[in-house]
C-alpha cells in the first residue's frame, strides 16, 4: 500500500484526477471503477475541467459504479445515478452506453432474486475487468457498501445497510427514515480484482478509521483492510485525515 499525504482536499482532488487522467492517456479504452459520496466530488470536478480544456477524452472509457441505493429511482436527487450525472456524466464525453451503475428494483432484497447482481459482474468481466478502481472509506471501514461483518460477499450483491451508515448518510436526506434500508453493491472480490486501486480519504472525521487501516491486520470487521492484500493500492489522504501518519512517501504540493 502506497500512502500519499497531501496538504488539503483540493490537492487530493487534483492528484487523484491526474492519476485517473494518466491511466486514460496510457490506455484510452480504460475501464474505471467509480465511487460516490462526498470525497470524490472534487476529483470529478477536476476531471470535468480536464475534459473541457481538451486535455483528456473519456470517449473510449467504460465506467462501473460501486453501488446504488435500492428504492430510489435514477432521477431521485439522492440516488447515485443522479449524483454521477450531476458531478461527472453531464460534463464529460463519456458515452452513455459505457456508463454502468448497479440497479435493483425495490423488492429484490435477496441475492437469489438479484439477477441484476450477476449481470453486473458478468458485464465487468466482459469489458475486460476494472483497470483503476476509485474508492472512499466509511467511518466503519466499509468500501462500497461492504459493511463490517463476520464474512464478506465476493460478488455484487444486495446488502442491508447498518444503522451507522444510514445515520452517516442521513445528512443528505430530510430525515433518517428516508434513507433507504438496502443497497446493491459490488462485493470485495469484484473490487479486489481491479488491477489498480486508488483510495481517497479526507477530513478529521476519517482520522480514526485511517489509523485502524494503517495499524490493523486484515479483518472482515474492517472491510478496507482487505486492500492490504492487493498488489497495487495507493491511498491519497489529506493532512486532516492522515497528518500524523509516519509514512515515507509524502507528497507536498505548492498551493
Ligand atoms: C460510495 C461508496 C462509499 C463511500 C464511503 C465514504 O460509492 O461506496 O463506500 O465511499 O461511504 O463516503 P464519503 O466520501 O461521503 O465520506
Amino acid at each position: 500500500m502506497k500512502w500519499r499525504i497531501v496538504n488539503h482536499y483540493a490537492e487530493l482532488s487534483r492528484l487523484a484526477a491526474e492519476m485517473v487522467a494518466e491511466q486514460v492517456r496510457n490506455k484510452p479504452t480504460s475501464v474505471l471503477g467509480l465511487a460516490t459520496g462526498s470525497t470524490p466530488i472534487g476529483m470529478y470536478g477536476e476531471l470535468s475541467e480536464m475534459v473541457r480544456r481538451g486535455e483528456i477524452s473519456l470517449k473510449g472509457v467504460t465506467t462501473f459504479n460501486l453501488d446504488e441505493y435500492i428504492g430510489l429511482t435514477p432521477d431521485h436527487p439522492q440516488s447515485y445515478h443522479y449524483y454521477m450525472n450531476e458531478h461527472l456524466f453531464s460534463k464529460v464525453d463519456l458515452l452513455p452506453e459505457n456508463r454502468h451503475i448497479p440497479y435493483a428494483e425495490k423488492g429484490e432484497f435477496s441475492d437469489e432474486e438479484c439477477k441484476a447482481c450477476e449481470e453486473y459482474d458478468r458485464l465487468i468481466e466482459e469489458r475486460g475487468g476494472i483497470d483503476l478502481q476509485i474508492l472512499g472509506i466509511g467511518h466503519n471501514g466499509h468500501i462500497g457498501f461492504n459493511e463490517p461483518s463476520l464474512s464478506l460477499e465476493v460478488g455484487t450483491h444486495v446488502v442491508a445497510l447498518t444503522e451507522e451508515t444510514r445515520e452517516a448518510n442521513a445528512r443528505f436526506f430530510r430525515s433518517i427514515e428516508e434513507v433507504p434500508t438496502h443497497a446493491i453493491t459490488m462485493g470485495v472480490g469484484s473490487i479486489m480484482k481491479a488491477k489498480r486501486i486508488l483510495l481517497l480519504v479526507s477530513g478529521a472525521d476519517k482520522k480514526e478509521v485511517l489509523a485502524r487501516l494503517y495499524a490493523e491486520g486484515v479483518t472482515t470487521e474492517l472491510p478496507a483492510s482487505l486492500l492490504h492484500l492487493h498488489p497495487d493500492v495507493t491511498v491519497i489522504a489529506d493532512q486532516e485525515a492522515a497528518g500524523w501518519l509516519p509514512v515515507e512517501e509524502i507528497v507536498k504540493e505548492e498551493t
